[in-house]
C-alpha cells in the first residue's frame, strides 16, 4: 500500500476537535422553509462550512429543527429570528450585514459568477412552494440563481441553500 491512509473517524477527530461558535459573519436564513429535513440537511451544511443559521423563535421552527438535527449536541450557533422577520432583516442591515437571497428571479447573479462573501452575509432561503416573499425580494442588495439545464422547475431548497453557501464560504 503507497502511503498512510487515514480512517475516517481520525480524520474527522483531527480535523474537528471542538465545535464552532458563533463567528457570525455569514448566517443561512431559511426564514420561511417549513420542512424538518431542509432544515436538519440546511444545518448540517451550517456546521460544515462554519455558518449559523438564522430561524423563527416559533414552537414550529424549535421542533422541525430538534427532529430534524442530526448533530446532536455539536450543532452550530442558531440565532432566533425574533419577533419580525421583517424587524431582524432590518437590524441585520442596521449591524452592516448584506442580504443575499437565494432565488430564480430576473437579474440575479448566476451561481458560477458568485464571489466569495468579504462583507458579513444574510442567506435568504425561500418557501419550500412560494419561495422568497417578492417585497423581500425587491429590497436584497444580491440575488443568487442556480442554473438549471432539466425539465425541473427549482431545486430542493437545501440543496439550493449548500450549493450557494459553499461558495460564499470559499469552499467551492
Ligand atoms: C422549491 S423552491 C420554490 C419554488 C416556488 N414554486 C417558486 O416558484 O418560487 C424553494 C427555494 O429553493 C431555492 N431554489 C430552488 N431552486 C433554485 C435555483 N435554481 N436557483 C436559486 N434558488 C433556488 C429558492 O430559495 C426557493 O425559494
Amino acid at each position: 500500500m503507497s502511503g498512510a491512509k487515514s480512517k475516517p473517524t481520525e480524520l474527522r477527530r483531527r480535523r474537528r476537535s471542538r465545535q464552532h461558535g458563533c463567528w457570525g459573519h455569514l448566517i443561512v436564513a431559511p426564514l420561511w422553509v417549513a420542512y424538518d429535513a431542509n432544515l436538519g440537511t440546511l444545518l448540517r451544511t451550517c456546521d460544515a462550512v462554519g455558518a449559523c443559521l438564522a430561524v423563527p423563535r416559533t414552537p414550529h421552527y424549535k421542533e422541525a429543527l430538534a427532529r430534524g438535527d442530526t448533530l446532536r449536541q455539536r450543532r452550530p450557533c442558531i440565532h432566533w429570528v425574533a419577533p419580525s422577520k421583517e424587524g431582524w432583516l432590518g437590524e441585520q442591515r442596521a449591524r452592516g450585514f448584506r442580504l443575499v437571497a437565494v432565488e430564480l428571479a430576473d437579474g440575479a447573479t448566476p451561481l458560477p459568477r458568485l464571489e466569495p462573501a468579504r462583507t458579513p452575509t444574510v442567506l435568504l432561503l425561500g418557501h419550500e412552494h412560494h419561495g422568497v416573499p417578492d417585497e423581500v425580494l425587491t429590497d436584497v442588495d444580491e440575488c443568487v440563481e442556480i442554473p438549471m439545464a432539466g425539465w425541473g422547475a427549482s431545486l430542493n431548497v437545501a440543496v439550493a441553500g449548500s450549493l450557494v453557501v459553499y461558495r460564499l464560504a470559499g469552499l467551492s
